[in-house]
């Protein structure tokens, strides 16, 4: 194992896409950002530098950060955020992980410019379970906005109602030919005929599930979140915000006098309003010589099919089709005896809009739009949770009285209930090191219809059963996979149904949970969890940091 180094100046880039330039926050200038690469067992040690107006913090998604909280990102959640002029430099190791994950900024919006992959090798000499690729290329979904999406955010939270949509999707932060002004900046993936690639997809998008296929090629899925998976073969992939899958693409045999679109659309039962969907890149097999007259914009482009964008069993066919590896080298360590269960409620919701603040209360029936978890919208303090739990001072900032099930008790019929109104607070569930833990999360549909991409840090938890309507706490558990569940950071919550999530609490520190739909945590739907130390010091929280951040 090595150190690997990275330096992430936070700066001010113009950016052009779609004949609109914008001056935007970067990471060294580069949109998307820049790659990190590494591997298992490695040390990563990055220093961030803060030179935008913006208050910043990263956050290296799926990355344990075991004993290493400190480390996560989350501003005000792990740590304060790095102000303007300062610099903090964040250092973990990475453990039992390979595969594809990516970072992104952890404050307010910025994450919607600021964020890259990170690649994670096995350890030296150990090969992946399955072919040695020729190539291995990242693939990152993002969404673009015109205007500053700080400013969209900042008036979707003043008014009370929805965000405007993104002006695109994007593949590599290129929109696609589909767009209008965008046929220039188009992803081109080049290829040679008869080999195996990696793909390293990765939806780092705001606030969409995205559907994507490759024209006339299959792919076969051998990972997700850094965790391999038994392998199969796909024609459509669903992706949510926070998650990350490889895929091999195996070209065809011959240059096939043809270009291909890779392309990509939303997966929403409800709104169709975000329906913007016609991100496209190319994939564009390499000229042989005997073909040297050829031009490449003469071939034939074939379209792929791609599911309707309410195609739920589309949806839920992918999803199921995903199992651990399980095999003796990668085994799948469910926790079989639990010590706690939860339920939680996860969804859309009010609160009251107050006029006279310079409020315009353009949610549903002049309320304030919200979300919630237990029907509590989480309020996020102005110091961070993990300083507070360190130095012993929690009672300033939270209460560790986060319910174990909804306040208003839920029975889902497909109808939102008479009272949406969620209550405000900064509660967190508060666990002994080494619980092990079992959450059924219940989507309540309530004032709209999509997933819920929950994202847990700190942990990857098995999701060991899913299915529509209401959890049934006698019959449902009997179903549960408990031999080769998925393995992950980020589940969907589906929409008018349930997801079980088990996970083992042996990472001490305080672990944020929310939705990687970013409108929902800008409206609450978020919650957070302690795990204490252990008796033994590898069982321990390392003290902070010296530059950590001050708020
Ligand atoms: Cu990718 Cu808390 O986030």
């Amino acid at each position: 194992a090595t150190t690997r180094h990275y330096k992430f100046d936070i700066k001010l880039q113009k950016v052009t896409r779609l004949c609109h330039t914008k001056s935007m926050v970067t990471v060294n200038g580069q949109f998307p950002g820049p790659r990190i690469v590494a591997r298992e067992g490695d040390r990563v040690v990055i220093k961030v530098v803060n030179h935008v107006k913006n208050n910043i913090s990263i956050h290296w998604h799926g990355i344990r950060q075991l004993q290493t909280g400190w480390a996560d990102g989350p501003g005000y959640v792990t740590q304060c955020p790095i102000q303007t002029g300062q610099s903090y430099v964040y250092n973990f190791t990475i453990v039992g992980q390979r595969g594809t994950l990516f970072w992104h900024a952890h404050v307010s919006w910025l994450r919607s410019t600021v964020y890259g992959p990170i690649v994670i090798l096995p350890k030296l000499g150990v090969p992946y379970p399955f072919t040695k690729p020729h190539k291995e290329v990242p693939i990152i979904f993002g969404e673009w906005w015109n205007a500053d999406p700080e400013a969209v955010i900042a008036q979707a939270l003043q008014t009370g109602g929805g965000p405007n949509a993104s002006d695109a999707y994007t593949i590599n932060g290129f929109p696609g030919p589909l767009y209008n002004c965008s046929a220039k900046d188009t992803f081109k993936l080049k290829v040679k005929p008869g080999k195996t690639y990696l793909l390293r997809l990765i939806n780092a998008a705001l606030n969409d599930e995205l559907f994507f296929s490759i024209a006339n090629h299959t792919l076969q899925v051998v990972e997700a979140d850094a965790v391999y998976v038994k392998p199969f073969a796909t024609d459509i992939l669903l992706i949510a915000p926070g998650q990350t899958t490889n895929v091999l693409l195996r070209t065809k045999p011959k240059f096939p006098n043809a270009t291909f679109f890779m392309t990509a659309r939303p997966y929403v039962t409800g709104l169709a309003t975000f329906d913007n969907s016609t991100l496209a890149g190319i994939l564009e097999y390499q000229l042989p010589q005997s073909h040297s007259t050829l031009s490449m914009k003469k071939l034939p482009l074939f379209k792929p099919l791609l599911p309707a964008l309410n195609d739920t069993s589309s949806a839920t066919k992918f999803t199921t089709n995903l199992r651990s590896l399980a095999s003796a080298q990668f085994p799948a360590n469910v926790p079989q005896k639990i010590d706690k269960r939860f339920f939680f409620t996860i969804g859309l919701g009010t609160t009251p809009c107050d006029k006279n603040n310079n409020q315009t209360c353009q949610g549903p029936n002049g309320t304030m739009f919200a979300a919630s978890v237990n029907n509590i919208s989480f309020v996020t303090p102005n110091t961070a949770l993990l300083q507070a739990h360190y130095f012993g001072k929690s009672h300033e900032v939270y209460t560790p009285d986060f319910p174990t099930s909804p306040i208003h008790a839920f029975n889902y019929t497909g109808t939102p209930p008479n009272n949406t109104m969620v209550s405000n607070g900064t509660k967190l569930v508060v666990l002994p090191y080494n619980t092990s833990v079992e959450l059924v999360m219940q989507d309540t549909s309530i004032l709209g219809a999509e997933s819920h991409p929950l994202h847990l840090h700190g942990f990857n938890f098995f999701v060991v059963g899913q299915g529509f309507g209401n959890f049934d706490p006698n019959n449902d558990p009997k179903n549960f996979n408990l031999v080769d569940p998925v393995e992950r950071n980020t589940v969907g919550v589906p929409s008018g149904g349930w997801v079980a999530i088990r996970f083992l609490a042996d990472n001490p520190g305080v672990w944020f949970m929310h939705c990687h739909l970013e409108i929902h945590t800008s409206w609450g739907l978020k919650m957070a969890w302690v795990v204490l130390d252990g008796k033994l010091p590898n069982q321990k929280l390392l003290p902070p940091p010296a530059d950590l951040p001050k708020c």
